[in-house]
C-alpha cells in the first residue's frame, strides 16, 4: 500500500516534536545535575576547609602539631576528598601542600586578589586554573585562618573538575539511554498510531477512486471504533446511494427508451400506413385517434419529467392558503369515475362530518391526490376496494389512502419513491405509468413541508400523508 503525505507529515512533525522535547529534557536534566553537583561539592569543600583550619591548622599555629604531622593530615584529607589542599601564610606564600608531586608549589606566592578575599574574612570560591597555577581546571574553595583576630593566611582546596565530572558521566549515560529508549518507544507507538489513521484513509481514497471509475458496488469495512469508522460507514452510505442512483439511471435509460420508442413506433407506423394507402380511407380516423392518444402519452412523459426537474431545481412556487378538504377529495375521486366504474371498484370514504379546512396549496394537493388515486385505481384488481380516511392529529390532518388486492414487500417499499421505479405490476398491463408519479408526489410533499410514507401488509397498500390544519 502506498504511504501518502499525511503519514509522512504526521510522522515528521510528531517525530521532530518528540526529538526536540526529549532533547530539551536531556539538556535541562544535565544542567540541573551539573548545578546540583557543583553546589553540593562546593558545600563539601567549604565544610572541609573549615574543619581543616580548625582542627589541624590551628593546632599548627598553637604549636600542638608540627609541619610533618600537618602534611600527613593534609594527605589523608586529600585522598578522602580527592582534592589538593594548599596552606597559605598571611603574605600569600604557599607553606603546605597535600601531595608530594606538588612540592614545587611550596614557597610560591598566590595572587593578591585571591588573598585579599580571605583577608576580609570571606570564603573564596571559583572554578578555573587558580590563576594559571594548576594544570587542569578545578573547583577551588578558600577558607581564611584567623588566630584570635589576627589573619594567619588560609586553606585552598582544589577539586579537579574532570574528576568531578567523571562521577556524573555514568548518570548522564543512564539518563541519555533512558531518554533515547523513551524516544524510540514513543516513535514506535507513534508509527502505529499514525498508521491506524492513515491506512483507512488510504483505503477510503482508493475506494473513492474505484467508485469514481464506476464500480459502485465497492464497500469499505473499517473497524477502528472512532471517527474514521464513522467516515467509512458514511462513505458506504454514499456508495449505496450512488449505486441506487446508478441503477435508477440505467432504468431511466431503459424506461425512457421503452416508453418513448413504443408510441413513436406506433405513430410512425400509422402515419406511414395512411400516407402510402395501406390504411384505407374509412379507417384513417380510427388510426388518427390512436396517433393522437400516443402523442398525448409522449406529451405526458415529457411534462412529467419537466415537472419533476422543475421541482427539484426549486422552480415551483408554493402558495399556501386555507381551503376545504372534503370537497377537494371528492372532486379528485369524481375525475376517476370512468375507471372506477370500469373496474367495478368500491370506494369507501371516511371523511369528517363537517367541513374541514387545511392550510396548504390546493393545486399541489390536487396533484398529490391525482397521482395517488391514479395508482390506487390502476393497481387495485377488479372488484377491489379503495378506502380514504381523514383523521385528526395535533395541528395536522392525516389523509390515508388504502387499496387492497396488492402488497409490496419491505425492500420494494423503500424504492417506490424513486424516479422511474416501477413495480413488476406496472410493467405489463399498466404500462401507462412512467414510475414518476410517486417521485413527483414526494417532491411536492417536501415542498409543502409535510410528511408522506407508505405501509403495506397482506393484500393492502396504504399511503399516508399530513396536511396543516387551518386555524379558524
Ligand atoms: N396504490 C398502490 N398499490 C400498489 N402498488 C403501488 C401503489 N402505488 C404505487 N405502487 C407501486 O409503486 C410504483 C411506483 O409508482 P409510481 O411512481 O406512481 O409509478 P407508476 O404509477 O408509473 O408505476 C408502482 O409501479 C407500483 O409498483
Ligand atoms: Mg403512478
Amino acid at each position: 500500500m502506498k504511504r501518502g503525505t499525511i503519514f509522512k507529515r504526521l510522522f515528521l512533525t510528531y517525530g521532530i516534536t518528540i526529538i526536540i522535547g526529549f532533547g530539551i529534557l536531556a539538556l535541562v536534566l544535565m544542567q540541573l545535575f551539573d548545578q546540583y553537583f557543583i553546589e553540593s561539592k562546593k558545600q563539601v569543600l567549604i565544610e572541609q576547609g573549615q574543619k581543616i583550619s580548625q582542627e589541624i591548622v590551628l593546632g599548627l599555629y598553637t604549636g600542638q602539631i608540627d609541619q610533618q604531622r600537618l602534611s600527613e593530615s593534609l594527605k589523608t584529607v586529600d585522598s578522602l576528598l580527592n582534592a589538593r589542599i594548599w596552606l597559605v601564610d598571611e603574605n600569600g606564600y604557599i607553606i603546605g601542600v597535600s601531595g608530594t608531586s606538588e612540592d614545587h608549589y611550596l614557597g610560591q606566592k598566590i595572587e593578591e586578589a585571591q588573598l585579599a578575599q580571605l583577608y576580609k574574612g570571606k570564603n573564596y570560591f571559583q572554578t578555573g586554573t587558580f590563576g594559571e597555577k594548576l594544570e587542569e581546571k578545578a573547583l577551588t574553595a578558600g577558607y581564611p585562618i584567623f588566630v584570635g583576630k589576627v589573619f594567619k593566611g588560609g586553606i585552598f582546596i582544589h577539586a579537579p573538575l574532570p574528576e568531578v565530572q567523571k562521577t556524573f558521566k555514568d548518570i548522564y549515560a543512564i539518563t541519555i539511554a533512558a531518554i533515547l529508549l523513551c524516544g524510540l518507544l514513543a516513535y514506535v507507538i507513534l508509527y502505529f498510531q499514525i498508521r491506524r489513521i492513515s491506512r483507512p484513509l488510504a483505503e477510503i481514497s482508493e475506494a473513492a477512486k474505484e467508485i469514481a471509475g464506476g464500480e459502485f458496488q465497492k464497500r469499505l469495512s473499517i473497524k477502528t471504533g472512532d471517527e474514521i469508522e464513522e467516515l467509512g460507514s458514511s462513505f458506504n452510505h454514499m456508495a449505496e446511494s450512488l449505486e441506487r442512483i446508478e441503477e435508477n439511471r440505467r432504468n431511466l435509460v431503459a424506461n425512457i427508451s421503452h416508453d418513448i420508442r413504443s408510441p413513436i413506433t406506433s405513430i410512425s407506423g400509422f402515419v406511414e400506413g395512411i400516407l402510402d394507402g395501406t390504411i384505407p380511407k374509412e379507417k384513417q380516423n380510427l388510426y388518427l385517434t390512436k396517433v393522437l392518444a400516443e402523442s398525448k402519452r409522449l406529451g405526458k412523459i415529457t411534462s412529467n419529467l419537466l415537472e419533476l426537474s422543475n421541482m427539484q431545481q426549486g422552480q415551483m412556487t408554493v402558495k399556501k392558503q386555507a381551503f376545504e378538504l372534503n370537497e377537494t377529495i371528492r372532486r379528485a375521486i369524481i375525475s376517476f369515475e370512468e375507471q372506477i366504474l370500469a373496474k367495478n371498484l368500491e370506494i369507501e370514504l371516511h371523511l369528517f362530518d363537517e367541513a374541514i379546512y387545511v392550510f396548504s396549496d390546493s393545486s399541489l394537493l390536487e396533484r398529490i391526490l391525482m397521482n395517488l388515486l391514479d395508482n390506487a385505481v390502476k393497481f387495485t384488481p377488479e372488484n377491489g376496494h379503495i378506502r380514504i380516511n381523514t383523521t385528526d392529529a395535533p395541528g395536522k390532518i392525516q389523509i390515508e389512502l388504502l387499496n387492497d388486492g396488492v402488497s409490496i414487500d419491505q425492500e420494494e417499499l423503500k424504492k417506490i419513491w424513486d424516479r422511474f421505479h416501477k413495480g413488476d405490476a406496472s410493467r405489463g398491463e399498466h404500462r401507462s405509468g412512467f414510475g414518476l408519479g410517486l417521485a413527483i408526489v414526494r417532491e411536492i410533499v417536501g415542498l409543502l413541508d409535510e410528511k408522506i410514507w407508505a405501509e403495506s401488509g397482506k393484500d393492502f397498500v396504504k399511503i399516508i400523508f399530513t396536511l396543516d390544519k387551518a386555524n379558524n
